[in-house]
């Protein structure tokens, strides 16, 4: 798909930075791909985009972004199939959703005709970033910061709209234990925890450096008011399997609406399995470990994609989750990865050709 009525100015890179690039070995978001997306607003309106080499950017100390934290983004996913064809996966969710965030931070909405034309040819540029295999991808990171230069404490007159890319193996390496939060909150009702807003991530970051110290890598948070029910992961909304039901958090505004979670609930429906779309407990949670009822933990995003938690903490008390030779976490990721990489039928249309 390309719109020629998008006018988008290209500078290409010199030289690529691709052969010094160990595709085996990525960490995740650490290597960036030879050009980036780039699109100001200015005067009331989106200005023409550029794809330039990727570069450090020039703003201004004073710019809003740095102030007040105005910027959103999302995470999304190009693969390439067997026969060198790259695909993404649902990314008009992933547009809708960098709007409601943006609404919600005061930014101005980006343009779906601009953002799919910039995305496709900047994914063209870089289609030797995409390897082939399953597990690798290109991860693509659009953001808006607030650019004016002024600070006070109202939304930005100037903004810019990026894309950038990495290319990425998996998000956690190795098990991935939680802690359940008792003190921290994430979201509140009211506020942005339903965004991709950058402040909600780098909120976590304290409470889950705590975390760290203590062995677990992610925090599952709980509701700010009570503590007593579990909401999500932070990087990945969270899925408890208890006997063979699949139970999971409704969304709100304060949960991420995940595009990796709300296609597991359609994985599930479409398997006949059991999904339940409740309020979680601690409590209960606690309870079906005890009597080996819970079965699974697992988080999904698009990072993380399906990631399984092999134990957790709450209020001192440590549990082992057991491992399974049938275990939803991995029918989940090998159906959503057969659809991702073009191996299966896709039946809900969410794969889109670059
Ligand atoms: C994603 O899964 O794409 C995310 O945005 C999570 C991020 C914090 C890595």
């Amino acid at each position: 798909m390309s719109d020629h009525s998008i006018d988008i100015k290209i500078s290409k890179a010199s030289k690529s930075k691709i052969e010094s690039v160990d595709f085996n070995n990525l960490d995740f978001g650490k290597v960036f791909t030879d050009h980036m997306f780039v699109c100001d607003y200015k005067n009331g309106a989106w200005q023409t985009p550029e794809i330039t080499p990727y570069q450090p950017l020039t703003i201004a100390p004073s710019a809003r972004v740095f102030h007040y934290g105005q910027a959103v983004f999302e995470g999304m996913k190009a693969f390439k199939d067997e026969q060198d064809q790259i695909w993404m996966f649902r990314p008009e969710d992933n547009h809708d959703r960098i709007n409601k965030s943006s609404v919600r931070m005061a930014i101005p909405e980006f343009p779906k005709d601009v953002f799919f034309e910039g995305l496709t040819q900047l994914l063209h540029l870089e289609k030797d970033w995409i390897q082939k295999g399953k597990g690798n991808s290109l991860y693509i990171r659009p953001f808006v910061i607030a650019t004016e230069e002024a600070i006070s404490a109202s939304p930005a007159n100037t903004y810019k709209f990026m894309i950038i890319c990495s290319p990425a193996q998996s998000y956690y390496a190795g098990e991935v234990r939680v802690l359940f939060a008792e003190e921290f909150s994430r979201a509140a009702d009211g506020g942005v925890g339903f965004a991709k807003a950058a402040g909600n991530y780098g909120a976590q970051f304290y409470p889950t450096s705590l975390a760290n110290k203590k062995g677990y890598q992610q925090i599952i948070w709980t509701d700010a008011s009570t503590h007593e029910y579990l909401e999500e992961a932070g990087t990945m909304n969270i899925f408890f399997r208890v006997g063979d039901t699949l139970l999971t958090t409704p969304t709100s505004d304060r949960i991420l609406d995940g595009i990796t979670r709300k296609s597991l609930i359609q994985l599930a429906e479409d398997t006949n399995i059991d999904v339940e779309i409740r309020q979680i407990s601690v409590a209960e949670i606690k309870e079906a470990a005890r009597k080996g009822e819970l079965k699974e933990i697992f988080g999904a995003g698009t990072a993380a994609v399906i990631n399984p938690i092999s134990g957790f903490e709450h209020a001192g008390e440590k549990f082992e989750l057991p491992k399974l030779d049938d275990s939803y976490a991995t029918f989940f990721k090998e159906k959503l990865l057969n659809i991702q990489y073009n191996i299966s039928e896709d039946p809900h249309g969410w794969r889109f050709r670059v």
